[in-house]
């Protein structure tokens, strides 16, 4: 990590962030985007933050090195990076952690790309931007590095991103995320914009990266079956909560929570032999105004009145799995 001290302890999450809630203020109301979510990562550990459209996991990937977009708001939490709360550093701190110790992958690497600079000046522009003193000629030949190492060949490091295919595209994305070594990867959406053949190359080229350089990474996505692929752990979020968190091996053979089991239900689930697919009926909720109780009550097969009622909460069922469901007041007697 950077020169930034930390009181982290031996033992202890990479990141731990701490009941987070983020606003946008807009016209109408505010959106309550992301409603206290708490999680941690593990050193060397793949986490997959998973669920539908709106329910504010790219709210939560951008909070992270606190990139919330406007209007965005983060209204309370704490993010302990190493021990150290991000949203307490200085501005200064905050852009010597961002790239260089926690990298961002975003979905599109067309729009990521600067399509008038070459290649190789993303990643000179990058490496100076953290490391003034750095010649040229060494940013080349850490690029030349890196672009190999992710399979693409130097000679084509002077080309302009239009000149590459998508899937190389979002390997110079990964490469540009890499090249100052970071600690943490968090990958938003990584192969939305790719076909499924580069697709299962980006799941094999993201394992064999986490090895070699000891990435703990973050992938946000509404594919759970690059999840069920790469992650160690799972977290579902729906409407700016966490509704489940696990191994995901775990959460894929026996989810908790009825909307996990209901995403899990419209994937060729990888771990299950289930060929079926189906879908969900019905919408997040409206987070304006986000309902006092489940937030999932109205699509729930199995809500009942109490549901409605009041918010379950997430409760600790032990072996690393927690869930927010009034189907189970017993609970933390599963922990034994
Ligand atoms: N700039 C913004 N202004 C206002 N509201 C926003 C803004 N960005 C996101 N939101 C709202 O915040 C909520 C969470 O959005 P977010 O983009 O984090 O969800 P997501 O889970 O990443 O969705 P997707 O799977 O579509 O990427 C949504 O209700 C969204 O409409
Ligand atoms: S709390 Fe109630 S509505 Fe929500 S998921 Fe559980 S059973 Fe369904
Ligand atoms: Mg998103």
């Amino acid at each position: 990590m950077s020169e930034i001290e930390t009181g982290a302890q031996d033992g202890a999450p990479i990141l731990d962030v701490r009941d987070l809630r983020i606003d946008y203020p807009i016209a109408i109301g505010t959106v309550k985007a992301v409603r206290g979510v708490s999680l941690t990562l593990a050193n060397g550990e793949t986490l997959g933050i998973v669920g539908e459209s709106g329910c504010g996991k790219s709210t939560m990937g951008l909070a992270l090195i606190d990139l919330v977009r406007e209007p965005g708001k983060i209204v309370a939490g704490e993010i302990l990076y190493h021990g150290k709360d991000i949203l307490k550093m200085t501005e200064d701190e905050k852009r010597a952690v961002r790239g260089k110790d926690i990298a961002m992958v975003f979905q599109n690497p067309l729009t990521s790309l600067n399509p008038l600079l070459r290649i190789q000046d993303h990643f000179v522009e990058t490496i100076k931007r953290h490391n003034p003193s750095v010649k040229r000629k060494a940013a080349l030949a850490m690029t030349a590095e890196i672009l190999e190492e992710l399979g693409i060949d130097r000679s084509r490091m002077r080309e302009y991103p239009h000149q590459m295919s998508g899937g190389m595209r979002q390997r110079i994305m990964i490469a540009l995320g890499l090249i100052m070594k970071p600690d943490i990867v968090i990958c938003d959406e990584p192969t939305t914009s790719l076909d499924v053949i580069v697709e299962a190359g980006f799941v094999d080229l993201l394992n064999r990266l986490r090895k070699k350089y000891n990435l703990s990474i973050i992938l946000i996505t509404h594919n759970l079956g690059l999840v069920a692929e790469i992650a160690d752990r799972i977290v579902v979020m729906y409407g700016g909560k966490v509704m489940e968190e696990g191994p995901a091996r775990d959460i894929f053979h026996s989810p908790i929570h009825p909307y996990a089991a209901g995403l899990i239900d419209c994937v060729p689930n990888v771990f299950l032999d289930q060929d079926a697919l189906t879908t969900m009926d019905g919408n997040p909720p409206d987070l304006v105004t986000p309902p006092v109780g489940c937030p999932f009550m109205p699509r729930c097969p199995r809500a009942m009145d109490v549901c409605g009622k009041t918010d379950p909460g997430l409760v600790d069922f032990g072996k690393g799995r927690k869930a927010a469901c009034h189907l189970y007041p017993e609970a933390s007697s599963w922990k034994s």
